[in-house]
C-alpha cells in the first residue's frame, strides 16, 4: 500500500452517530525517533491490551461551511485542552478524507483508566476516533474492503500518535518496515496474529502505576532529542535486529529469548533518554526496586515473569495466564507498596477495536 492508496475521494452528506472501543498498546520493541509525517526512525512490535480502552463516540453532520468543525467532550466535560492535539490530527488527516470538510463532528470520549494514571491514553484514544471515521467513510458509501478499514484506520491513527497506529489489531501489530516481516509498513501497523506460538497468546499485562504525576518530557520532546543523538544511528540499526529475534522467539515459544529482548529494549529505551541533550530521567526509585525484585523472583522460581517500561515511571509486568494467581500474588504482596497509592491495573492480551 501508498501513500495515494489512502486517499478516499468518496464524498456525501452524512447524519450519523457511530461509538467505537480502542485499547492503549505496550510496545516490546520500542518506537523511540520519528522523522516526516509521523514515519518511525525503527520498527516497533507491541501487545495490545484488552481493558485500557478509550470509548468514543462520534456525532457526524453534515455542514455547509465547507470546513470541518468538532465539539470535544472528556468523561462528560467539554475539554478545550485536547483540541490543539485533535485539531492537528485533522489538518493531517483531511488530504485522505476530504469528506470530513462537508461535516460537524461532536465527540465524545472517555477512557477505561484513570487519565491521571500515566498510561498513554494518545494511542488509544487516537485509535478508537480513527476507526470511529473508517466507519463513517464506509457508511458515507466508500467501497472498502475489510483489511483497508483496519490499515486506513491504523493509517489515520498514527497521523495522531504514532503508537496509535498498533492499538487497532491485536494482540502483536509491528508498525515500521523491518526485513524480517515482509508485510510491514512504515505507514500503518500490521498484525502479526498467524504465527504466534500459543505460550504469547494469553499472556497477561499488570501496569504498575508507580508515578501518576506529569512526566518532565513528554515522548514528542524525547522523540526530537534523537535528532543528532550520538547512538540513533546504531539504536536504529539494533531495533531491528532485536525485533528479528524477539519475532522467532515469538513463533516457537522461547520464553528466555523473549524475556531478554524484552527488558533490553525497556533498558535501551530509557538509556537514549538517559543519554539524550539535554539527558532527562522518566524512572523513579521505585521503578528500580520493582525491576530489582521482578529479577529475584524469576531466580527463586520458574517463571517467565519479566518487565517493560514506557516512556514513564511506570513498570508493565508481563506473564502467561498459567501463572496468573502466583504473579498477582506476589504483585500484591510485595509490588504494591512501591506503587503510587498502592494501585496497580491487571490486563492481558487483547484483539483491537470494537464497535459498542
Ligand atoms: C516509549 O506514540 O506517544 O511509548 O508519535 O509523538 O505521539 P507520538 O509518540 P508516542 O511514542 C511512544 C513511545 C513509547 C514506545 C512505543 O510505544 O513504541
Amino acid at each position: 500500500m501508498k501513500l495515494e492508496d489512502f486517499i478516499s475521494a468518496a464524498s456525501f452528506e452524512l447524519h450519523q452517530e457511530v461509538t467505537w472501543q480502542a485499547p492503549s498498546n505496550i510496545a516490546l520493541i520500542k518506537y523511540w525517533g520519528k522523522y516526516g509525517e509521523q514515519l518511525p526512525k525503527n520498527p516497533s512490535l507491541s501487545f495490545t491490551l484488552n481493558q485500557c480502552v478509550t470509548t468514543t463516540t462520534i456525532d457526524c453532520q453534515p455542514n455547509s461551511s465547507g470546513r470541518l468543525s468538532f465539539s470535544f467532550e472528556f468523561e462528560g466535560q467539554a475539554a478545550p485542552e485536547f483540541h490543539p492535539k485533535i485539531d492537528q490530527f485533522f489538518q493531517r488527516i483531511i488530504p485522505f478524507q476530504p469528506w470530513l470538510k462537508q461535516h460537524h463532528l461532536n465527540i465524545k470520549s472517555s477512557n477505561s483508566f484513570p487519565h491521571s494514571s500515566g498510561i498513554a491514553s494518545s494511542a488509544s484514544a487516537m485509535a478508537a476516533l480513527s476507526i470511529g471515521l473508517m466507519d463513517l467513510e464506509r457508511q458515507g458509501g466508500a467501497a472498502i474492503s475489510e483489511s483497508y478499514f483496519y490499515q486506513k484506520a491504523s493509517f489515520l491513527a498514527r497521523l495522531g500518535s504514532g503508537s496509535a497506529a498498533r492499538s487497532v489489531q491485536g494482540p502483536l501489530c509491528v508498525w515500521g518496515e523491518t526485513p524480517s516481516i515482509p508485510e510491514s509498513s512504515d505507514l500503518f501497523a500490521h498484525p502479526i496474529s498467524t504465527s504466534v506460538h500459543p505460550s504469547f497468546q494469553d499472556y497477561q499485562d499488570a501496569v504498575l502505576l508507580i508515578d501518576k504525576g506529569t512526566k518532565v518530557v513528554s515522548s514528542s520532546q524525547g522523540h526530537a532529542l534523537m535528532e543528532g543523538h550520538p547512538f540513533a544511528e546504531r539504536r536504529f540499526e539494533q531495533a531491528h535486529q532485536q525485533l528479528a529475534l524477539l519475532k522467532r522467539a515469538i513463533e516457537t515459544g522461547a520464553v528466555e529469548q523473549f524475556i531478554r529482548v524484552v527488558e533490553s529494549e525497556a533498558l535501551t529505551l530509557h538509556a537514549m533518554m538517559m543519554t539524550s541533550q539535554p539527558y532527562f530521567i522518566l524512572m523513579h526509585p521505585n521503578t528500580l526496586a520493582v525491576i530489582h525484585k521482578v529479577w529475584e523472583y524469576r531466580k527463586a522460581n520458574t517463571s517467565a515473569l519479566c518487565f517493560t517500561l514506557d516512556a514513564g515511571a511506570n513498570v508493565h509486568l508481563l506473564y502467561p495466564k498459567a501463572e496468573k494467581e502466583k504473579v498477582n500474588d506476589f504483585i500484591a504482596r510485595e509490588l504494591s507498596v512501591f506503587c503510587q497509592s498502592g494501585q496497580y491495573i491487571l490486563d492481558e492480551v487483547g484483539s483491537g477495536v470494537k464497535k459498542v
